[in-house]
């Protein structure tokens, strides 16, 4: 029996909840969604008439809410009201690690998944079908038709029955409107073949056929978590070669290219950095491990527990490089952090590598002037949790005098960001870092002043022609 679909209701309006039912409203403009969250700031900016205000930073997101919002969409803390209207749940919440209790370290939390279940099943009427979009762990979607399972009535004690989908999100921030524009694939994991047909129907309206795969529920949450470890995987061996790069003379760019030809490896995410961020490596990798560990696989939770270790050795690795080369103490120096995002184009820092890097270093007694074009200073402070000093721009020597100090920079236009530093840090890889006038730049610093390129991105000539000396990662000769 074919399942007609109308209302659609998203819980979570974070940076998958945003922008999937962004994408969904504009390629369906029959349909209404119901973006909701418990977090009225967020809900607040997501409604916002200022579109450069929205709580999240993504290229090509502003121009589909301002065709979809208040149309086909729209963003609200009415909860009850979204579920009660809607055929279709997008369960979008939070899954993080959890910091206590069994499965501290490594699990996920399910608090929010919990209680997002638990909602539905207070206020949905009749037949709703609820899916997860969340990351979860391996059998969650049993967890939650249990929740479901107990309520047969809603508080009105109106019937209610579900079916519960796994339709996990594959989106990669920075890219995330281009990803779900043109998906490599989507997946539907389920049971019920016409639950199944009726979230298919919604992805039809953009997504090629031969794109869309039906598996099994468990399938369908393990390909999630594998996808992420085999990608998480890939950076951190690359970065773990770059190391011996720069002991051997070898140079990771030409490695990753020689490699990259091989078409059974491929030429994407070979790119050495300062070690992988972001929200989901780390949390996923570390659910794997703890899958494994739970069903006695004590190899394969070891193979892939050592892919985060790799990651935290290297980020240790790059800031114990900056106080090496900097005559063994950066205590007092002044060094200037350009970019603090985990990748480009995106506002998001969970889990940066720039938190470790600059945490590292004020604690060996450093001065940080940190600029990024998207993270505020009120999100570095959060991430950091030191309060930023006071002292002025101008006012450089009280600033100098500190030690472990840092403060914000909301530009690096007229370049006095750079006066007296011992020190120029790129953690993210914007695309204005590549544009630095290095000669301009190098006449303000304390020499012999130093460049330290995590991402590969500066041209190396202008940089050494400005009399500069240069550290690139994976750069066995540069590095000398
Ligand atoms: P997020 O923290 O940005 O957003 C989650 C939102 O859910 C928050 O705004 C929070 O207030 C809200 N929320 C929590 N409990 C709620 C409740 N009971 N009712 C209503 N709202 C509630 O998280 P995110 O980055 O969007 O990630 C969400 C999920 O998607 C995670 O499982 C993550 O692993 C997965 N994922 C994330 C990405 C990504 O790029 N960030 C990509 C693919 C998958
Ligand atoms: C990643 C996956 O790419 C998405 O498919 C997935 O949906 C998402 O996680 C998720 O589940 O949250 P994301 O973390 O947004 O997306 O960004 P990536 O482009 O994967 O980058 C992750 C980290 O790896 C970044 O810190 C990035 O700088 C680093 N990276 C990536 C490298 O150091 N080198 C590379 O070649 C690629």
């Amino acid at each position: 029996m074919e399942i007609l679909i109308k209302n659609i209701c998203c819980i979570g309006a974070g940076y998958v909840g945003g922008p999937t039912m962004t994408m969904m409203a504009s390629k369906c403009p029959d349909l209404i969604f119901n973006v909701v969250d418990i977090n009225k700031t967020r809900i607040t900016s997501w409604n916002n008439e200022d579109l450069s205000k929205l709580p999240i930073f993504e290229p090509g997101l502003e121009e589909l809410i301002a065709k979809t919002r208040n149309k086909n969409l729209f963003f609200s803390t009415n909860i009850k009201e979204a579920i009660e209207s809607a055929d279709i749940i997008f369960i979008s919440v939070n899954t993080p690690t959890k910091t206590k209790g069994l499965g501290a370290g490594k699990s996920s939390d399910l608090k929010w998944v919990e209680a997002s279940a638990r909602q539905v099943a207070k206020y949905s009427k009749g037949y709703t079908i609820v899916v997860e979009k969340s990351t979860l762990p391996v059998r969650t979607a049993e967890v939650i038709e249990n929740i479901l399972k107990t309520a047969k009535t809603n508080s009105k004690k109106e019937e209610i029955s579900f079916d519960v989908l796994s339709n996990p999100e594959f989106l990669a921030e920075g890219t995330a409107i281009k990803d779900l524009d043109k998906p490599d694939r989507v997946l539907i994991g389920g049971d019920n073949k016409n639950a199944m047909i009726a979230l298919n129907n919604i992805y039809k309206a953009w997504v090629p056929e031969d794109k869309i795969l039906f598996t099994n529920i468990w399938s369908s949450e393990l390909a999630k978590l594998t996808s992420n470890a085999f990608l998480a995987q890939r950076v951190s061996s690359i970065n773990s070669i770059s190391a011996i790069c720069e002991v051997t003379g070898a140079d990771i760019r030409e490695v990753s290219r020689a490699i990259g030809k091989d078409s059974r490896i491929g030429s994407k995410f070979l790119d050495s950095g300062p070690g992988f961020g972001g929200s989901c490596f780390k949390k996923d990798i570390l659910n794997l491990v703890y899958l494994a560990e739970y069903f006695g696989l004590t190899e394969v939770a070891n193979f892939w527990q050592s892919v985060v270790q790799i990651n935290t050795w290297h980020q240790k690795r790059i800031s114990e490089i900056v106080v090496k080369k900097l005559f063994g103490t950066v205590t007092n120096k002044k060094l200037v952090v350009l970019g603090f995002a985990f990748k480009a184009n995106t506002n998001d820092t969970r889990e940066s590598a720039a938190i470790t890097i600059c945490k590292n270093l004020l604690n060996e007694g450093a001065n940080l002037v940190i600029h990024d074009p998207k993270v505020t200073a009120c999100q570095i402070e959060n991430d950091l949790d030191i309060n930023p000093t006071k002292s002025l721009e101008t006012d450089i020597s009280s600033f100098i005098a500190k030690s472990g100090a840092w403060k914000h920079s909301k530009s690096i236009d007229n370049l006095a960001i750079f006066n007296d530093a011992y020190a120029v840090l790129i953690l993210t890889e914007w695309g204005e870092f590549r544009k630095l006038n290095w000669n301009d730049i190098s006449k303000r610093m304390v020499p012999p002043a130093w460049v330290f390129d995590s991402r590969s991105i500066i041209n190396t000539d202008e940089v050494r022609e400005a009399g500069l000396n240069l550290w690139r990662i994976g750069d066995g000769l540069e590095n000398k």
